[in-house]
């Protein structure tokens, strides 16, 4: 199982965490000292805002529901949901984001974070979760973790129930390593065509969404029921 580079996401620090690794847009998040810190405070809040709509768009999402983060970082968007949903819960690969989401939780009692090996969802029960969201993560995946991730996605999912899962738009994610080799630890597979990231979800009934950023598409739907 070829995995991406766990090292890169790893950091002392929760601002780098942050700013460095989670929301990265030029001009106000990198280190420099010109950087304020509020406008990165004010960056935060505005772009959850924005990715919670983008998530639950066209999912008819109820109180009651368990739902699930794949790649949740520091927790920012299970803050967000945990007034939403009845429980909350995400996984990383990196220690020191599981370790800041820790922390970062703290007062949300209904979210729990777990620290997974890149590919599995191994700590998680069969049909236990209402909905599986994902954002600003599988463009760092390779194409094997990311097989892996939708079949253990369908195992944890109930019948019938929800995923809103993005993705770079195909033939993309390539273009990005034109930024540097630093950058290039970051960049995971490139579908193709759309065709091929419809591919891995034969097993659901989903539709395929252009974001209004025009870089990412979204998966959404239902996981079929078994015949
Ligand atoms: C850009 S951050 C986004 C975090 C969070 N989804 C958010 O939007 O705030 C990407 C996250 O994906 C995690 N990640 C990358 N590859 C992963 C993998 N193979 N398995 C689990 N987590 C992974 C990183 O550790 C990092 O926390």
């Amino acid at each position: 199982m070829k995995v991406n580079n766990r090292y890169t996401w790893e950091t002392k620090n929760i601002r780098r965490a942050m700013f460095d690794k989670i929301l990265i847009v030029p001009g106000i998040t990198s280190n420099h000292p010109k950087h304020k810190e509020d406008d990165k405070d004010q960056l935060w809040l505005e772009r959850s805002e924005l990715h919670t709509q983008s998530i639950l768009t066209d999912i008819p999402y109820e109180k009651d529901w368990k739902v699930l983060d794949v790649g949740c970082g520091i927790g920012r968007m299970m803050a967000t949901f945990s007034d939403k949903f009845k429980q909350v819960d995400g996984v990383d690969f990196s220690e020191s984001m599981i370790e800041f989401s820790k922390k970062y939780l703290k007062d949300y009692q209904n979210c729990n974070t777990y620290l997974n090996n890149g590919y599995d969802l191994s700590e998680l029960k069969d049909n236990s979760y209402d909905f599986v969201y994902s954002i600003i993560t599988f463009q760092h995946i390779s194409k094997d973790a990311i097989d892996s991730y939708i079949k253990e996605i369908q195992r944890v999912l109930k019948d019938s129930k929800y995923i809103s899962l993005q993705f770079m738009k195909p033939s993309t994610n390539k273009l990005r390593k034109g930024a540097g080799p630093a950058w290039s630890h970051f960049i995971g597979h490139d579908f193709k065509t759309h065709s091929d990231l419809l591919e891995l979800f034969k097993d659901f009934d989903v539709n395929y969404q252009i974001d209004n950023n025009n870089q990412w598409v979204w998966i959404k739907g239902i996981k079929n029921e078994l015949r």
